[in-house]
Parts: structure tokens; C-alpha cells; sequence
């Protein structure tokens, strides 16, 4: 398993918003979370990666065992440099242009040499058929755009895992698919996956497995075609009908 946390509590306050996650992730899996609103999607996206201090749990990330409510400050560091994160709003460096903004995580993350980092930019621009972009600054750019050289930030880190938090869902219905076709090809060339999603189709077409998440815990996991078509929960089922209702 390449990242797996047991037991994760988050509490905000008085109130619990993870109650007791387990939760694995095999190299080359592409996992699609879904849930309901204010179930703790994000949540558990940003804890995994120690942009939330849980209050229990463990995690064992490429070996290494971490105590999720004491982790070290090395253990931090590993697993956000083998790890990254997509957010539903890009986060790009305003003052940066494109090809900036993708080599910025190779230059300040890793130490890569300024002129190889900004090459690696341009290359993977290129093969986006972003070139034309390159000097644009994100205000220059559309939403699909940004997030594009979002995922393309992400990508050239060479990350084990990429977590994605509604990658899509700023955007405007035409500008989705162009997103969700980089993703795809992602997928297809190994890239370890956690995309949390309100696009069926790609849950559906993509992904190795999905979890049902509400009320901060998981409720079932499973194949695309048994959690779609065959849901073992009554509550899938609810959340299931009333996606098919509004979509
Ligand atoms: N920083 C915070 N402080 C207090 N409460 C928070 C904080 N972040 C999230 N919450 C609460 O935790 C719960 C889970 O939120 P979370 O954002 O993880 O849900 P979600 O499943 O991602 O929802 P959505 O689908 O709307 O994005 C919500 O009730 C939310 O109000
Ligand atoms: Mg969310």
C-alpha cells in the first residue's frame, strides 16, 4: 500500500468531522471520492497531507509510519514532497506567468536549477498544446486554463499521489472536459490518484475505486460498476438517486 491512514479523527471545536477514517491508496490506483456536501471530503484530502492537524489516527505513507495527531516536522516534509495537492480554485502565483507558475514547486520545493525547471515547464506546456500560454499570467488565462497548468504544477513534481479537491468545479460546463481529459491521460500513464468528484462519467470511466463518504466516515468502497450499480448501502442508494434527480 502506498499511503494508508487508520483511525483519523478531525474535530473542529466541539464537533467531529472524521470519525474514525480508514482509508488506503495503492500505487497506480485512481480513487474517486464522493459524498454529500459538509461530509468531510476536503477534510480528509487536507489531512492527508498536513494541511489539517488531525486529533488521532496514523498514517503509513511509502513505509513510514507517522502519528497523525504528533507528526514530526520531517515526517511533514516527506510526505508533502511525495505528495501534491490540486485545489478547486487553482492557486496560481498571480505575478507569475504560466510557465513560471509550473517551475515554481521544482525550484523553491526540490532545488532544481532555475533554467532546467522553466525547460521542464515549457516541455510539458508543449505537450498540454499550451505553448501559446506560456507567457500568459493566470488573469490572461481561462478558468480551464489555470487549472490546467494547476494539474501541470502538480505533475511535473512527479508526485506519488495527487490529491485533487473538485478539480472541476469552478469551472464553466465547456471548460470541464478539457480538464478531465488531462486528468485522464494522467491516469492512464500510472499516476496515483484521490480525486474527490461530483463528475459521475469520470468516476465512472476512470477510476479503479470509489468510497462513499458521509458524515465523516466511509460508507462503502468499491468497484465503479458495484458502487454504481450495485450499492450495498442504503444510503449510497439515497445519495445515488438524488445525484441521478438533479443531474
Ligand atoms: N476550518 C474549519 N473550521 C470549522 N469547521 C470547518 C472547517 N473546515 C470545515 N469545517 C466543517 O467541517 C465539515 C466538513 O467540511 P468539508 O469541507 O470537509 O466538507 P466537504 O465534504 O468537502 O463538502 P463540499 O462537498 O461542500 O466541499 C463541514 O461541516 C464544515 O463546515
Ligand atoms: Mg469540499
Amino acid at each position: 500500500m502506498l499511503l494508508s491512514v487508520k483511525k483519523l479523527e478531525k474535530r473542529f471545536g466541539k464537533r467531529t468531522v472524521l470519525k474514525g477514517v480508514d482509508f488506503s491508496v495503492d500505487q497506480g490506483e485512481v480513487v474517486v471520492i464522493i459524498g454529500p456536501s459538509g461530509s468531510g471530503k476536503t477534510t480528509l484530502l487536507r489531512n492527508l497531507n498536513f494541511l489539517e492537524n488531525a486529533d488521532a489516527g496514523t498514517m503509513n505513507f511509502k513505509d513510514r509510519q507517522i502519528d497523525l495527531a504528533h507528526p514530526k516536522k520531517d515526517d511533514v516534509h516527506f510526505v508533502r514532497r511525495h505528495s501534491a495537492m490540486v485545489f478547486q480554485n487553482y492557486n496560481l502565483f498571480k505575478n507569475k506567468t504560466a510557465q513560471e507558475n509550473i517551475a515554481e514547486g521544482l525550484i523553491y520545493g526540490q532545488g532544481m536549477d532555475k533554467r532546467q525547471a522553466l525547460t521542464i515547464a515549457s516541455d510539458e506546456l508543449k505537450s498540454l498544446g499550451l505553448a501559446a500560454q506560456a507567457n500568459h499570467y493566470p488573469s490572461q488565462l481561462s478558468g480551464g486554463q489555470q487549472q490546467r497548468i494547476g494539474i501541470a504544477r502538480a505533475t511535473v513534481l512527479k508526485p506519488d499521489v495527487i490529491l485533487f479537491d473538485e478539480p472541476t468545479s469552478a469551472l464553466d460546463p465547456e471548460l470541464v472536459g478539457t480538464v478531465l481529459d488531462d486528468m485522464r491521460r494522467l491516469a492512464q500513464a500510472g499516476q496515483t490518484m484521490v480525486v474527490v468528484t461530483h463528475q459521475m462519467s469520470f468516476a465512472k470511466n476512470v477510476a479503479s475505486r470509489i468510497v462513499f463518504f458521509d458524515d465523516g466516515q466511509i460508507v462503502e468502497s468499491g468497484s465503479p460498476d458495484q458502487v454504481f450499480n450495485h450499492p450495498r448501502e442504503e444510503r449510497t442508494r439515497q445519495f445515488l438517486g438524488a445525484l441521478a434527480e438533479n443531474y
